[in-house]
C-alpha cells in the first residue's frame, strides 16, 4: 500500500497534506544533541547505524511526521571517496580544496563498502517505522557536492566552483560524471534498503547561469534519474533545485524527476503552475517557523490557500534552523492538520 507521501507524489491531492521538514533530526531536538554526544562527532553519528536510526526516528516520535529521512549528510560522498572531512562547531564543514589532479586519484573503488552504514541504517529505520510512513533516501546532486569539494567549505556564491569549471572545464566534466556513478550506485543501494522516496538536494543550483545551469545542474540530474530509472522504474524522485527560480519548470521538465521541491522564495502563483504538471513540496520560510505566531500561521495558511488542492507535500523552503523552538514545529504541524474533513 502506498503511504500518503508516495500518493502525492504519484498525483493524488491529499487535504490535510503529508508533511515532514527538511533537516527534521537535528539540534533543536533535545534528544538529537544527547544521541549526538553519546557518538561523539556528527560524523561517527552519521557512521553509526544504531544511533543514525535512533535519531532519524526521533522526529517521528515527536511529531509524528509522514515522513523520515536517513540520518547522514551530502558529504559523505566526498567523504567515502577519500577526502578528508570535519565538522567544525560554527563553521560547518570543512575539507582540503580539491585540485584538477585530485580527481583521478578519487577513490571509485572503495566508495560504496565505506557508504555501507548508510544501507544498514536504513534497513534498521525501516524495521521500525510503520508501513504509512515513507522512508526517504537522499544524496548531494553532483554540482552541489562538488561546491564543498572544490572550495573546501561553505560559501554564499560558490565563486571557486564556479570558477573552476570556466578554467578547467574538463576536469569539471571528470569530477560531475564520478559524482554522478556514484551518487546513483549509493541511491540504488538505498532503495535496495528499504528507502521508498528519493530526495536530490541541489543547494547551490540558485548560483549557477543559465548555460551553468543546463550542464551542471540539470544535465547532470537528468543523467541520474535515467540510471535509477532504469533498474527501478517507477521509485518517486523530488529533486530540489534550491533557488533555481525560473529555471525550475526545464528543471522539472528536463530531469524526469517526479515531485519538485521548492524553496521559500518560489511565488505561489508560480508555484502553483508549477503544480499542474509536477506535485511540489515545500515551500515555508524557515524562519517563519523560528518566529512562530501570526508570522507562522499566515505563512502556513498562504501555501495550502494556493497549493493545498492540488498534490502537495508540507514542507519547509530550506532546512529547519537550529534554534526554532519545538512548539512552533507543533504549532506549523496542528495547523497544517487542522482540516481532517477531506481526508
Ligand atoms: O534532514 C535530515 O534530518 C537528514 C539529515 C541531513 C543532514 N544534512 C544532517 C546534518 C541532510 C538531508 C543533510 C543535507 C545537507 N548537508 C545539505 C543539503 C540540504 C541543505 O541544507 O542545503 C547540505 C548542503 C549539507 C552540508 C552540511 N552539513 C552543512 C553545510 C552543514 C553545516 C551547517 C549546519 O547545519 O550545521 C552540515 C552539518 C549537518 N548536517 C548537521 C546535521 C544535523 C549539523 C551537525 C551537527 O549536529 O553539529
Amino acid at each position: 500500500m502506498d503511504t500518503k507521501l508516495v500518493k502525492v507524489i504519484k498525483g493524488e491531492s491529499l487535504f490535510p497534506p503529508p508533511i515532514w521538514m527538511m533537516r527534521q533530526a537535528g539540534r533543536y531536538l533535545p534528544e538529537y544533541k544527547h544521541t549526538r554526544e553519546t557518538a561523539g562527532s556528527f560524523l561517527k553519528l552519521c557512521y553509526t547505524p544504531v544511533l543514525a536510526a535512533e535519531v532519524t526516528l526521533q522526529p517521528i516520535r515527536r511529531f509524528g511526521f509522514d515522513a523520515a529521512i536517513l540520518f547522514s549528510d551530502i558529504l559523505v560522498v566526498p567523504h567515502a571517496l577519500g577526502r578528508d572531512l570535519r565538522f567544525e562547531e560554527n563553521q560547518g564543514p570543512v575539507m582540503t580544496p580539491l585540485t584538477e589532479k585530485d580527481i583521478e586519484k578519487l577513490d571509485v573503488i572503495n566508495v560504496i563498502e565505506r557508504l555501507s552504514p548508510s544501507f544498514e541504517t536504513i534497513e534498521r529505520v525501516r524495521s521500525k517505522l510503520d508501513d504509512k510512513i515513507s522512508l526517504i533516501g537522499f544524496c548531494g546532486a553532483p554540482w552541489t557536492v562538488a561546491t564543498y569539494m572544490i572550495a573546501g567549505h561553505g560559501t554564499f556564491d560558490q565563486a571557486s566552483a564556479r570558477l573552476f569549471s570556466y578554467f578547467h572545464p574538463q576536469a569539471m566534466n571528470s569530477l560531475l560524471e564520478c559524482l554522478i556513478d556514484v551518487s546513483v550506485d549509493y541511491l540504488l543501494k538505498q532503495i535496495n534498503a528499504g528507502a521508498d522516496v528519493i530526495q536530490i538536494f541541489d543547494s547551490w543550483a540558485g548560483a549557477l547561469d543559465n548555460i551553468s545551469f543546463e550542464r551542471m545542474c540539470i544535465q547532470p540530474v537528468q543523467r541520474m534519474v535515467k540510471k535509477i530509472r532504469q533498474i527501478y522504474p517507477e521509485i518517486p524522485i523530488i529533486g530540489f533545485p534550491r533557488g533555481a527560480n525560473l529555471f525550475y519548470k526545464d528543471y522539472a521538465e528536463k530531469t524526469g524527476i517526479t515531485a519538485l521541491g521548492l524553496d521559500w522564495s518560489v511565488p505561489l502563483f508560480f508555484a502553483e503552475r508549477l503544480q499542474k504538471d509536477f506535485p511540489v513540496q515545500g515551500n515555508l520560510d524557515p524562519m517563519r517557523l523560528v518566529a512562530g505566531g501570526d508570522a507562522l500561521d499566515c505563512g502556513v495558511d498562504a501555501i495550502l490557500a494556493k497549493l493545498g488542492k492540488g498534490p502537495l507535500i508540507f514542507n519547509l523552503g530550506h532546512g529547519i534552523i537550529p534554534n526554532t523552538p519545538i512548539k512552533h514545529v507543533e504549532q506549523m504541524i496542528k495547523r497544517v492538520r487542522r482540516n481532517q474533513i477531506n481526508n
